[in-house]
């Protein structure tokens, strides 16, 4: 069983204090970026004090060695999420940009039709209004039923013979929503339809297996889940990269290239053009063995338990509003919330300034969702494997006061 204490040694930022106080950071805002190991940030170093040469292209020996490191980093993440090899892991740069693969790799035609949701971050919305004007493709939007799931039955009734892709996101960066993403992957593979699933909030939170899901494309980021900013996965199963259209041309993605024509490198190669994020890469790789030796069931099971309490201690402060499901079994830990008569950003400044406590604001790049739910913005705590019950007491209480005082 992983001591909570020798985890919270492990990252810097948890020993730094604030200068006037002497107070500790309280980071509630993982959803958008998690905190970096130590593990992590040596990985990365070490590539560039001991190993820094460009990849795939020389034969000395730090060439050797920064392709050996970065290369296997694409072994620990395909074994992370139970891909069969590194050929069906490409680097990128993050979740946004595996979207931005599959959007532009697709050989789209006119009348093509794709179906998203309501509930996606913009990321998986905006990629594909981008296609809709450029290929003249329709986007259909699956709606919530029951307040914060997804309408599955709706599917069924959106999905026609032109459909070419449905794109869903596994764990809402708002409602903290599971979707039930197998089920999804057996309708869309019923219909001979490939699927992408948005793993941003699901990968560095939940154990997830491509293999048990049986997804297309699974895109995810690095930084969300200790890694190094800059560097993110998309997942492509294995066979179906050989048929979509490199994204970028130039160096390393090729095998052969003549003044007339190019023929391509192998995957996951093909989709990696030009020097990559070689020291994020290796850093990405640390990450997920960080998570691996912690054990992903038990990084689900903290994040239930303090999401419980979390949500049993939002609920008895008055004029606050949760979003979301109430099980934790449905669930992931991003909370967001509303308090009447206060504007969100003003909530975060208040916790940040009164106890150094991280929190997000905004509408958290999913603007149509909160459009949905009738908000013009909404508060976002959002709990990772170093966070304890005690840092979510002094959240609530410091929220608790700042409602007292201010409205
Ligand atoms: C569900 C979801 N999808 C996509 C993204 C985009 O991630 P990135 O900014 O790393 O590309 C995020 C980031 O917050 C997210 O929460």
């Amino acid at each position: 069983m992983p001591d909570i204490n020798k985890i919270r040694e492990d990252f810097p930022i948890l020993k730094r204090r604030r200068e006037d106080d002497g107070k500790p950071f309280i980071y509630l805002d993982n959803a958008a970026t998690s905190l970096k190991p130590i593990q992590v940030i040596e990985a990365v170093v070490n590539y560039y004090e001991k190993h820094c040469a460009n990849i795939h292209r020389g034969v000395h020996t730090l060439s050797q060695e920064a392709s050996q490191l970065y290369e296997e980093a694409h072994d620990k993440v395909a074994k992370f999420i139970g891909a069969k090899n590194r050929e069906e892991i490409v680097f990128v740069k993050n979740t946004t940009e595996a979207i931005n693969y599959v959007a532009y790799g697709l050989n789209w035609k006119p009348g093509d039709e794709i179906i998203t949701t309501v509930m996606e971050h913009h990321s998986n919305i905006v990629p594909w209004q981008l296609i809709r004007d450029r290929f003249g493709v329709k986007i259909k939007f699956l709606d919530l039923k029951d307040k914060w799931y997804l309408n599955l039955e709706q599917l069924e009734d959106l999905i026609t013979e032109k459909t070419k892709l449905i794109a869903v996101v596994h764990v809402s960066n708002v409602l903290g929503t599971i979707n039930p993403v197998e089920e999804i992957c057996k309708i869309a593979h019923e219909h001979e339809i490939p699927i992408l699933i948005d793993g941003a909030q699901a990968v560095p939170h939940l154990p997830v297996d491509v293999k048990k899901i049986k997804c297309d494309f699974l895109a995810f980021s690095a930084h969300k889940m200790l890694g190094p900013t800059g560097v993110g996965a998309l997942y492509i199963r294995e066979g179906l990269g050989e048929e979509m259209c490199p994204t970028f041309g130039g160096g390393d993605m090729i095998r052969r290239v003549t003044l007339e024509k190019s023929e391509w490198n192998v995957m996951p190669w093909k989709f990696e053009a030009g020097t990559p994020n070689i020291a994020g890469g290796i850093g990405f790789g640390a990450a997920v063995e960080y998570l691996e030796k912690l054990g992903m069931e038990w990084v689900r099971n903290h994040e239930k338990e303090l999401t419980k309490y979390l949500l049993e201690r939002l609920h008895e402060i008055p004029k606050i509003t949760v979003y979301g499901p109430e099980d934790v079994e449905k669930r992931g830990g991003v909370v967001a919330f509303t308090v009447e008569g206060l504007d969100s950003h003003e909530v975060a400044m208040y916790l940040d300034e009164l106890e150094n406590i991280a929190i997000r604001s905004g509408v958290h790049c999913a603007e149509p969702l909160h459009m949905k739910l009738g908000i013009p913005s909404s508060a976002r705590a959002s709990v990772y494997i170093y966070n304890t019950k005690e840092e979510i007491d002094i959240f609530c209480d410091t929220l608790e006061k700042v409602i007292k005082e201010l409205t």
